[in-house]
């Protein structure tokens, strides 16, 4: 039974000013308990309701990021989330302005219709509102819909001349739009459950466990398909989650649902994540219990592209997709000493990344035992290492003979651009070819940014691809 004094007591707290942590140390409760509390009382979920219930409407300082560029590279990040217009992290879970205001440039052009159906508090809409873009924001939540309309509700030069348009409305069943009428979809799915986003409201994605959650986005992937123009672009940001020490992959999962509906991959971006503490606490416990930070989000770009692109781009990924490691770069000095990363995304520089990589993968997993499957692996060790490449269909049937029991298997591999300029994504290959080996459980997803691969002159309209992935399974029994 909900304790209804408690949470009107916690709402009574946030109103005065305390943060969550004052509050949640003295009534003893976690963070999604306080997020619950409010969501329910106050029908939205937001980090500070004085903010909300007392100013909504926000005077206009900046309408603009300072020296803003646009990125070049496949790797983003970004120091501080924006506070140019009316944007601020009120709402929970919203997505950094720079995110959206990238993609409408890059993606769309002044006058284009651009649809976001997770809407939320509106960061999109505030972003199609200053670059002159028409927009549509959808989202199943009411009250996020009117601190929406709220947060777009000020005045620039250009305004009158295009309409931004907010509704109630559920993002699996766009029927008020015709089919392909939208110019470009910029849009921040509810991760599942991860931060539940109104109270028991069935129809929100974000009350979903995983399961039925991917059965639900997939709905989502064939309306955004339908309203569409083709050779238009489709953007959707998504994370990771994790359950007993081990990553649920959510990120690729949904991504494939996209690519189910016939869609194809312009460009694959990770998204760094700032809040995540890699030190003390935090730095003890990821050794200690063997589990790596949840660092970074996946931002992709699909492409409604013409049919016989399709059809190229889904003949082209087996050969594409393989790239032969030369033998010589696996030789390298082990060293027990190096510092070990706690996060799932690894910087390092082009000259040593294999070495820093392979030392932390030997530290972390190898247990006195480990070896390299493209360079005459040992028999059972409990860490075997793979380097993708065209050996992957008899690698796939053979690796279990190297592997001690409950011994890990770490692959490195990449995101490759091919022709047609799209992206074939070699680890969403491998997660769902292993999805189905119920003798794998998939461990860790961690990216790996090489610091000298960007390329800040890029000129190229193709994202440059700055980052390599390892998948890390662990072998059952
Ligand atoms: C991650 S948040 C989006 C945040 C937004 N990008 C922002 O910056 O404020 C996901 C949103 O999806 C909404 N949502 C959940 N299920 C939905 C559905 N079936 N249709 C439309 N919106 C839904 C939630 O209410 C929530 O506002």
């Amino acid at each position: 039974m909900a304790d209804f004094s408690l949470e009107k007591d916690i709402l009574e707290d946030k109103i005065k000013g305390l943060s969550d942590r004052e509050i949640g140390n003295k009534y003893n409760v976690n963070l999604k308990f306080i997020e619950k509390s409010i969501t329910k009382n106050l029908g939205i979920n937001i980090s500070n309701p004085v903010n909300t219930l007392s100013n909504p409407v926000k005077i206009i300082k900046k309408i603009a990021p300072k020296d803003f560029s646009l990125e070049q590279n496949t790797v983003w990040s970004f120091k501080s989330r924006g506070n140019w217009a009316t944007h601020n992290g009120n709402y929970r879970g919203n997505w950094s302005p720079y995110i959206p205001r990238n993609i409408l440039l890059k993606y769309s052009k002044e006058g284009d219709l651009v649809l976001d159906y997770f809407c939320g508090s509106g960061t999109t809409g505030v972003e199609a509102k200053l670059l002159n873009r028409n927009f549509i924001g959808i989202d199943i939540n009411e009250n996020a819909v009117k601190l929406a309309k709220e947060n777009t509700d000020f005045l620039t030069k250009t305004a009158d001349e295009n309409v931004i348009y907010f509704m109630v409305g559920d993002a699996r069943n766009l029927n008020l739009i015709n089919d392909n009428s939208i110019d470009l979809i910029c849009s921040h799915p509810p991760y599942s459950n991860i931060i539940n986003y109104t109270h028991n409201n069935k129809n929100d994605l974000s009350n979903y466990e995983v399961g039925d959650f991917l059965k639900e986005i997939e709905k989502v992937a064939q309306e955004s398909y339908r309203v569409l123009k083709n050779n238009k672009y489709c953007s959707i940001l998504i994370g990771d989650m994790r359950k007993n020490k081990n990553v649920i992959p959510l990120g690729f999962w949904t991504i494939d649902k996209y690519l189910k509906e016939g869609f194809v991959i312009k460009e694959l971006i990770i998204k760094r994540q700032h809040n995540c503490k890699t030190t003390g606490f935090w730095y003890t416990n990821s050794i200690k219990f063997n589990f790596l930070l949840l660092a970074h989000e996946y931002l992709v770009i699909f492409e409604k592209s013409d049919k016989k692109k399709v059809e190229n781009y889904k003949s082209n990924y087996t050969e594409a997709s393989f790239r032969q490691y030369e033998k010589n770069k696996i030789k390298f000095i082990e060293n027990n000493n190096i510092q070990q990363e706690s996060a799932t995304v690894w910087i390092f520089e082009k000259k040593d990344w294999l070495y820093n990589t392979l030392n932390n993968l030997i530290k972390r997993y190898g247990n006195g035992s480990y070896s390299i499957y493209n360079d005459n692996p040992k028999k059972s060790s409990n860490l075997l290492i793979y380097f993708y490449d065209n050996n992957f269909c008899n690698f796939s049937k053979n690796f279990y003979n190297y592997l001690e029991k409950d011994g890990i298997l770490a692959i490195i591999c990449e995101d490759i651009r091919i022709d047609d300029n799209l992206i074939y994504s070699n680890p969403i290959y491998i997660e769902k070819y292993f999805k189905e080996d119920d003798k794998l459980k998939i461990k860790e997803i961690v990216v790996i940014q090489i610091k000298d691969m960007c390329n800040p002159n890029n000129k190229d309209f193709n994202l440059n691809i700055n980052h390599k992935y390892l998948i890390i399974y662990k072998l059952n029994g």
